[in-house]
This record gives C-alpha cells, sequence and structure tokens, in this order.
C-alpha cells in the first residue's frame, strides 16, 4: 500500500516524501515539474504527469495500490494568482476535483490536502482559531478554501479528508541538500537569504508602523520538516479511522518582522542590510496560530524553533546556490 504524493518534487512535498521514506513507508511522487525538481526526490519514485489527468492518476494507483493521498500539487503565488485566476481556478480547484474523482473510482479514500492560513484573510485577532471566518483576499486563498469545501462535502461519498492551514513555511532539510526555490517565492525567509547571499541589495521591511510590539508585521513560521511530521500525522489519524478534519500548523508563536532580522543576524553572524518601505495593501498587523485543534486531535507539534528555521535555509542555500538542476 502506498502513499501518492500530489507535487512531490516541490518544496514542502519532496520534504514530507523523504520523511516518509526514512520511516519506511512507500511513496510515490506525481508532478508535472513545472515548478517542481526531480533532484529534490533523490531516489525516491516521480511520475511525471498532471493531477487532473484521469488516465496518468488511475494509473498511477493500479500500478503502486495506492491507498492514501497527500494533495499539495498546485500553483502558490498570490499575485500571480490575482492577474492569471483562470489558470488558478482550473489548476488548483479544478485539477483537485479531476484528481478526486480519479481517486474514487480507484477506492482511494483518504486524503490530506495542503490549504493556507491564507483562507483567513485578516482576521479579528490571533491567535486565529478554525472557528474564524474566512475571508479569502486572493483567488489562491479562494481556491483554498473551495477546496477545503469540495473535500467536506465528499464525505458521503466515503472520502475522508484533513485540511491542513499552514501558516508560514519556512526553513530545509537538516542536511542541507534540500530546500526552497528562491526564485520562485516572495516568502520573507527566502527574500531574505537573497540578501544574505547578494541576489538582492536590502530586505524591505514593509512597514513598521503597524500595532505591534516593534511595529513590524507579525507571522507563524512553521519548519518544514515539522510541517512533514503533520502530514504523518494527519495520514496516520486517517488510516486509524478518523473522521473529516481541518486543522491549522502553525507553531502559536508570533515573530515580527524585526525579529526575524534579529535571529537571522545572530545565527548566521552577518548583517542583513534592511530599511522600512512603505506598507503593503493588505497585510495583516499579526496573524499567528492557535494550535490546540491540531494538537489535540493529531498529537502534533512544532519542535524547530526560528533559529533552525533560519541556519537549515541558509546551509542549503549556501551548499547550492543556484538550487536544484532542471
Ligand atoms: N510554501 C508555503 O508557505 C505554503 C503555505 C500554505 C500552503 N501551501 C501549499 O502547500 C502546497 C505545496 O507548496 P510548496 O511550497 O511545496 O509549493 P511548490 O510550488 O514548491 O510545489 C508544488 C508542486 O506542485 C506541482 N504541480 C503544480 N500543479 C500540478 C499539477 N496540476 N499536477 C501535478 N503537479 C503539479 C509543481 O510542479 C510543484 O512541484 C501548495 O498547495 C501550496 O499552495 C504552501
Amino acid at each position: 500500500m502506498t502513499i501518492l504524493i500530489t507535487g512531490g518534487a516541490g518544496y514542502i512535498g519532496s520534504h514530507t516524501a523523504r520523511l516518509l521514506q526514512e520511516m519506511g513507508r512507500d511513496v510515490v511522487a506525481l508532478d508535472t515539474l513545472e515548478r517542481g525538481y526531480r533532484d529534490a526526490l533523490d531516489d525516491i519514485d516521480l511520475v511525471e504527469g498532471d493531477i487532473a489527468d484521469p488516465r496518468v492518476v488511475g494509473k498511477v494507483c493500479r500500478k503502486y495500490d495506492v491507498a492514501s493521498v497527500i494533495h499539495f500539487a498546485a500553483y502558490k503565488a498570490v499575485g500571480e494568482s490575482v492577474s492569471e485566476p483562470l489558470r488558478y481556478y482550473k489548476n488548483n480547484v479544478s485539477g483537485s476535483i479531476s484528481l478526486v474523482e480519479t481517486l474514487l473510482e480507484h477506492d482511494v479514500r483518504q486524503i490530506v490536502f495542503s490549504s493556507s492560513a491564507a483562507v483567513y484573510g485578516t482576521p479579528d485577532g490571533s491567535p486565529v482559531n478554525e472557528d474564524a471566518p474566512l475571508r479569502p483576499q486572493s483567488p489562491y486563498a479562494q481556491n483554498k478554501a473551495d477546496v477545503e469545501h469540495f473535500l467536506a462535502s465528499c464525505d458521503p461519498l466515503g472520502l475522508r479528508s484533513v485540511s491542513l492551514r499552514y501558516f508560514n513555511a519556512a526553513g530545509a532539510h537538516e542536511s542541507g541538500d534540500m530546500g526552497e526555490d528562491w526564485s520562485a517565492t516572495a516568502n520573507l525567509v527566502p527574500v531574505v537569504m537573497k540578501v544574505l547571499f547578494g541576489i538582492e541589495p536590502m530586505l524591505e521591511i514593509f512597514g513598521d508602523d503597524y500595532p505591534t510590539a516593534d511595529g513590524s508585521c507579525i507571522r507563524d513560521y512553521v519548519h518544514v520538516d515539522d510541517l512533514a511530521d503533520a502530514h504523518v500525522k494527519a495520514l496516520d489519524y486517517l488510516a486509524s479511522g478518523g473522521t473529516s478534519l481541518v486543522a491549522n500548523v502553525g507553531t502559536g508563536q508570533g515573530t515580527s518582522v524585526k525579529q526575524l532580522i534579529a535571529v537571522t543576524e545572530s545565527v548566521t553572524g552577518r548583517q542583513l542590510p534592511h530599511r522600512v518601505a512603505g506598507r503593503r495593501p493588505g497585510d495583516p498587523a499579526a496573524v499567528f496560530a492557535d494550535p490546540t485543534l491540531i494538537r489535540a486531535v493529531l498529537g502534533w507539534r512544532a519542535t524547530r524553533d526560528l533559529r533552525e528555521i533560519i541556519s537549515s535555509a541558509y546551509r542549503w542555500h549556501e551548499r547550492h546556490p543556484d538550487g536544484y538542476d532542471r
């Protein structure tokens, strides 16, 4: 019985595939490689193909005797989703519907889905728990809310799902040989790394007049290997008969941009050039998770702190300045 990992050649998918492999589980990745890397998977089986292609998905299900799925495959750039909504709805929403249809035809009824804290938009306050109203502010965030909804509505078909709402995924594998592609993301940690390695001249702090202790925005940074572990726990929960669930995956700790800069300088021993720029429209002042539910139901908690996030990301970029080969 094999675990199918869609988007397995991407950042979080490859770390999760590696963890499952290290645990002795059978895994197979399905990825178009449009935004992923074969090298990220090392010797893990990879099928190059699209989640929306029922022939490919069906063939993988039969060949590998797939029992459960972790569904990472999606486009994830918020700005791009605003300029290219059709592409985003088609790949992220229609693709997920097609995937689930094929899975059900092959009697695969357990799925863990990559959702996002972006579904909360600007929450009324933080920590934010799963009962907070959903206010997606981009096509990307709406895609996540739509797929969560769709999965929940498939319960009567016997599908059981765990939708994990990630906060800010960051960091890299401890080996220093797997990590995030900094060319494809505007997230804070990769941008910090670009500045440290001279790709960008300066880090811009978007606003230091927010109602937070030091005026800069607060987010919840989760180490990618802790995230991977949350997926394993979600799979085990479903395998032991757990009912469908939506849960935050965050540390519960808010970190401001200025705190992150200070930790980066302390961990790397290097100065991080930065300057304050204006606020970005739509940036909430503070968003961090209430992780009570995931602790209680899945027994998951983050075990790595911000220092490990920064040191592992630094190691990855130092050892692989050009990332993975295409
Ligand atoms: N990185 C974050 O901070 C974050 C936060 C919240 C949610 N997420 C979600 O987690 C998931 C994984 O994110 P990531 O950071 O690893 O992204 P990523 O872009 O590194 O990985 C996504 C992978 O999916 C593949 N893919 C895309 N569409 C596909 C399709 N139709 N068929 C097969 N493969 C396809 C891409 O080639 C890529 O390898 C995404 O769904 C993303 O929206 C990420």
